[in-house]
């Protein structure tokens, strides 16, 4: 044979026999810091001594979490620069505070979806204190402003912004969203506070205009109702 190809064999026998060896040691490396002692039932990709987190545990497991995290990130894309990572604001800036804000933890999200699809202007009050001379930019991704957020980020971001730093209010869902976008289509300006205190700040995000019942109509409903009721509705409307 010649030389030069058994030397070339050599080579290659040591490179596998390192390969090999290699191969072994993290082998045992990954047994021993992944087994968990060699039980059969404890095996984990966790470290050794790292708790394991509990997949889906039960009745403890907040349905809102999966949100939370996802709004997490875009609290961090979006939000994060004014309103801080404390939710605090910038009060020398006139960025006001979202934590222990009553915007944020209204009853339902309608003016706050608003404020993330538009934007807002104008002095606002928030816990006490009014806030003016600055304002927040719309955060709707669209093709004029592609570094914005979808409706599921928007939705997910306030389910953050409702739950973190204290706040506690209930969770904000992508359809809610959609149905402020519907109730609001054609709208470029950003809103001031003056105009989201008459949005009602929670029930069907589309908040109809009132249409007025023909006579016919209105006592067709109002024989819907029971004698009670009607009643009330007539004492209602009495002039005083
Ligand atoms: C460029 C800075 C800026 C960014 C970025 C920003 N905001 Fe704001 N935000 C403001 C300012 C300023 C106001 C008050 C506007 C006014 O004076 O009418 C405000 C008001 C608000 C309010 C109502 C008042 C309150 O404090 O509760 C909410 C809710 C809010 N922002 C949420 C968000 C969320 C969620 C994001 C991220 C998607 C965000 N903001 C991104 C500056 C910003």
């Amino acid at each position: 044979m010649n030389p030069h190809s058994r030397a070339g064999f050599g080579l290659l026998n040591s490179l596998l026999l390192t390969g090999s060896v290699g191969l072994l040691l993290w082998g045992g490396v990954y047994v021993g810091k992944y087994s968990g002692r060699f039980d059969g039932n404890e095996f984990s990709e966790l470290p050794y001594g790292r708790p394991a987190k509990i997949v889906g545990g039960g009745a403890s497991a907040d349905p809102l979490d999966a949100q939370k995290k996802a709004g997490l990130i875009a609290y961090g894309k979006s939000c994060v620069a004014c309103h801080q990572a404390d939710g605090n604001g910038n009060p020398s800036l006139n960025i006001p505070p979202l934590a222990g804000s009553e915007w944020v933890q209204a009853d339902g999200p309608n003016r706050i979806i608003r404020i993330v699809l538009h934007g807002m202007q104008g002095p606002v009050k928030v816990s006490g204190q009014v806030y003016q001379g600055n304002a927040m930019n719309p955060w709707l991704k669209t093709a004029d402003n592609p570094a914005g957020l979808t409706e599921q980020e928007i939705a997910d971001v306030l389910t953050y912004v409702r739950n973190s730093w204290g706040n506690k209010a209930g969770g904000v869902t992508v359809d809610q969203v959609k149905a402020v976008l519907g109730a609001t289509a054609g709208r470029a300006d950003a809103w001031t506070a003056e105009e989201l205190e008459k949005v009602p700040a929670s029930g069907g995000g589309a908040a109809p205009a009132p249409t007025a019942l023909t006579p016919d109509q209105l006592k067709e409903a109002l024989k819907k109702l029971t004698a009670d009721e009607l009643k009330a509705v007539l004492d209602g409307v009495k002039p005083n």
